[in-house]
């Protein structure tokens, strides 16, 4: 059994722990579907205040639904549509506050208010996207989007 409760005194400290818990869960696995995911419980108990993460997977160009937790959501969503859509085509970090502001947002589930997509890019390829919904508004901050950043890169290495 793998017990990775993290409790840490801070966010700082909490993503430290985050990225050495995903270290170690993907280390000695090469099999993406399964470290996905793990990379996807993990984020989902340490995180407070989600109601979905998971990944969208680059498959030929389009986004199809990996591993998550949280409530079904859509399976296949066009770059450039949506926020992860936003995140394929540009390969840019999109961090919405407001979700219902954001033009074109796909709405899997309705409590979702705010929300960060991470590109995970490996020598200029989109992998996939790191997908994290939250029911709070602007619920993630630059130091949420700087530890997301260092969870996808390790995901970049190993997907
Ligand atoms: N809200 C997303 C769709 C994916 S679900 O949130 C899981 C979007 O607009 O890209």
């Amino acid at each position: 059994m793998y017990d990775f409760k993290i409790q840490a005194a801070d966010n700082a400290a909490m993503y430290r722990d985050l990225k050495s818990a995903l270290q170690g869960l993907v280390a000695d696995e090469s099999d993406a579907i399964a470290n996905m995911a793990n990379a996807a419980a993990l984020i989902w108990e340490t995180l407070p205040d989600l109601n979905w993460a998971g990944f969208y997977r680059n498959v030929g160009g389009e986004l199809v639904l990996g591993p998550f937790q949280g409530r079904p959501a859509c399976i296949r969503i066009p770059f450039g549509q949506g926020v992860c859509g936003a995140a394929a085509a540009t390969l840019e970090v999109q961090r919405v506050d407001d979700v219902h502001a954001f033009p074109g947002h796909i709405a899997c589930d309705a409590a979702s208010a705010s929300e960060i997509v991470v590109p995970i890019v490996r020598d200029g390829e989109l992998i996939a996207v790191l997908d994290i919904d939250s029911p709070k508004t602007a619920r993630f901050t630059a130091d949420d989007e700087a530890g997301c950043r260092k969870l996808a890169e390790i995901l970049a290495e190993i997907l």
